[in-house]
């Protein structure tokens, strides 16, 4: 497998090249790929190569569990396993690549689909704020969140955008600004603290994230500054959507508090890149994953429609439709 590096970027565009079930574990861990539905079609690829690298049923099967366990706050690292894994259950050798390609094909046509469902939320000249990066990257392609903005864009809305820069790893800063300038759209990096006082100026118009698992009571799991980003949207009536695939709503997960937040190393706290900021000794907490409840999302824009709340029958009803 060749996978972006996308710890690298924006400073190079280079790849890994996985060989190996373990190679590719490890890729996802360290971030070479991140982004929930980007990991769902890793996942699915993965089981792909776990059958042409691995020897027997049972090898395939435990290399698809240390894939899906690779990270464990995103659903559709597991869900494009399982997807992957069942087809070559039921299907024989060529059965997981074929449907890794098709989740991928089909992860692009639901970013563009739920792009224009969410464009349609966006007003002209809007100012749109969004966190960490939910962009072609985080996707098979198109993206997420920077997919509405792109639909918003690309519908000649002209759409402007404050990214949050996401500490600790910074994806806002430097993937999603890479994509939206490649892109053509304005936007403008701002320290994640900023929000609260643009929110207060007037200086925002809307809020729109992604989500690495939605619960079936419609709390969001996300990237670390999305809850304050929540709450401070309420304070001051900004709309705060989520933008996500319905491979993203987890209706076993009954809600916020069945997620298990993922813990990463303390030293993507301590340093910034390879710079250490903190002193020897300075310990640190990296949740990587906050929890937005439910009731302080104004909707989930998903590829089979708007969900609003209650959550509860609205996503349950989005994801019967997408399986139907
Ligand atoms: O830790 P990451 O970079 O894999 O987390 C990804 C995110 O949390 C993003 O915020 C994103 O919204 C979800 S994926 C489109």
């Amino acid at each position: 497998m060749r996978l972006v590096d996308q710890r690298a970027l924006p400073r190079r565009l280079r790849f890994v090249e996985c060989g190996t079930v373990s190679e590719l574990c490890d890729a996802i861990r360290s971030l070479v790929v991140r982004g929930a539905p980007a990991l769902g079609v890793t996942g699915a690829f993965g089981v792909a190569l776990a059958v042409r690298t691995e020897r027997g049923v049972a090898a395939v099967r435990r290399a698809a569990a240390r894939l899906r366990e690779a990270r464990p706050t995103a659903v559709n690292l597991a869900w494009g396993v399982d997807r992957a894994l069942a087809a070559w259950e039921a299907g024989g050798s060529e059965a997981a690549l074929v449907e890794a390609e098709r989740i991928a094909a089909a992860d692009v046509a639901a970013n563009r689909a739920l792009g224009a469902f969410g464009a349609e939320l966006v007003p002209a000249g809007a100012r749109v704020l969004t966190h960490c990066n939910a962009g072609a990257l985080a996707a098979a392609g198109y993206g997420t969140a920077l997919g509405v903005v792109r639909a918003a864009f690309e519908a000649g809305k002209a759409p402007t955008v404050w990214v949050d820069e996401t500490r600790p790893v910074l994806q806002g800063a430097r993937l999603t600004a890479w994509e939206l300038d490649r892109l053509g759209i304005e936007a403008t990096v701002i320290p994640d603290a900023l929000a609260g006082s643009l929110m207060a100026a007037g200086r925002v118009d809307v809020v729109v994230v992604g989500a690495d698992r939605i619960a079936a009571n419609g709390d969001v799991a996300n990237k670390v500054g999305t809850y304050p980003l929540a709450v401070l949207a309420r304070e001051h009536d900004v709309p705060f959507y989520v933008a996500a695939p319905t491979s993203t709503i987890d209706l076993a997960t009954p809600d916020a508090g069945a997620v298990v937040v993922e813990e990463r190393p303390p030293e993507e706290v301590l340093r910034v890149g390879r710079e250490r900021i903190a002193p020897a000794g300075a310990r640190a907490l990296n949740l990587a994953f906050d929890l937005t409840p439910g009731r302080l999302v104004t909707a989930v824009v998903t590829e089979q429609g708007v969900a609003r709340r209650p959550y509860g029958r609205s996503l349950a009803a989005l994801v019967r439709q997408a399986g139907a």
